[in-house]
């Protein structure tokens, strides 16, 4: 953030064990994430990047440790309480995730129809506020996503995520499997969110030059547990043996 003031945690993780029949997944994970920052949760795969995202959401429950959303520890929360809180996220998962058989306008719509009474001008103008921040043309709202590219699918989808005016936006490897042009877009889209709505960003990516492109701070994940927490420029000079070999497979042939 480039506020001088302290910045506030949004999200703060404490002590969070996991472990699934005895395989223990994440093994003691503290990490904060301050309001309005770009958190990118770095690791390769299987290492409990989505197991850590989803304790985020509270789609699981740590074994032992708390999970702090806006200052609410989310562990002890009921149903209705898990509901409350979920409202102030947006979701991006690797695959698009959107509904087929709807125009893209309409799966923008969606959220806005299921959870809020407005009149038609105001879901229009609410969508086309999020299709234009995305960068995307009036000409595809009435299209259906199957008559997209994947990078204008995952732009849509990002829309959707953001449709609500969360405060907290969880992507998923939102750039797995795309080219290094769509990557970028979506690279953009992200930064885009950030500074137009202000959002607070947690990131999984295995994708280094995207992390480095887009991190506020970076948490690097390997076999349950944060090796380096900090901004790029402190993971990039990381002494930890892991992290150096990660990178390295990256910045060994682009320095
Ligand atoms: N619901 C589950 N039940 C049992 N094991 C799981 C479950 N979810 C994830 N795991 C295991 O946890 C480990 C980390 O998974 P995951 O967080 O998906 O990795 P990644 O870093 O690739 O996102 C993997 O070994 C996976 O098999
Ligand atoms: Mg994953």
């Amino acid at each position: 953030m480039a506020d001088l003031a302290p910045a506030r945690p949004m999200i703060e993780i404490q002590g969070l064990q996991k472990s699934f029949g005895g395989h223990q997944v994440l093994t003691g994970i503290d990490l904060c994430v301050a309001e309005g920052d770009t958190c990118v949760i770095l690791g390769g795969s299987g290492s409990g990047k989505t197991v850590l995202m989803k304790h985020m959401i509270g789609l699981l429950k740590p074994d032992t440790g708390q999970v702090l959303i806006d200052g609410e520890d989310l562990v002890p929360m009921g149903a209705e309480d898990l509901a409350r809180v979920r409202n102030k996220f947006g979701m991006v998962f690797q695959a698009a995730a959107l509904f087929d058989s709807m125009t893209v306008y309409e799966n923008v719509a969606f959220p806005l129809r299921q959870h809020r009474q407005l009149s038609e001008d105001e879901v229009l103008s609410r969508v086309r506020a999020k299709l234009d921040l995305m960068g995307l043309p009036r000409a595809v709202e009435g299209k259906f996503p199957a008559d997209l590219s994947g990078g204008m699918r995952k732009r849509v989808g990002l829309a959707r995520a953001v449709v609500m005016e969360p405060k907290i936006v969880l992507y998923d490897e939102p750039t797995t499997g795309l080219d290094p042009i769509t990557t970028d877009y979506v690279d953009e889209m992200i930064l885009a969110a950030q500074r137009e709505l202000g959002v607070t960003s947690v990131v999984i990516s295995h994708d280094i030059a995207s992390a480095f492109n887009i991190a506020d701070q970076i948490a690097f994940l390997s076999k349950g547990v944060i090796l380096e927490q900090g901004p790029p420029e402190q993971v990039r000079a990381s002494e930890h043996p892991t992290v150096k070999v990660f990178l390295e497979t990256w910045f060994g042939k682009n320095d």
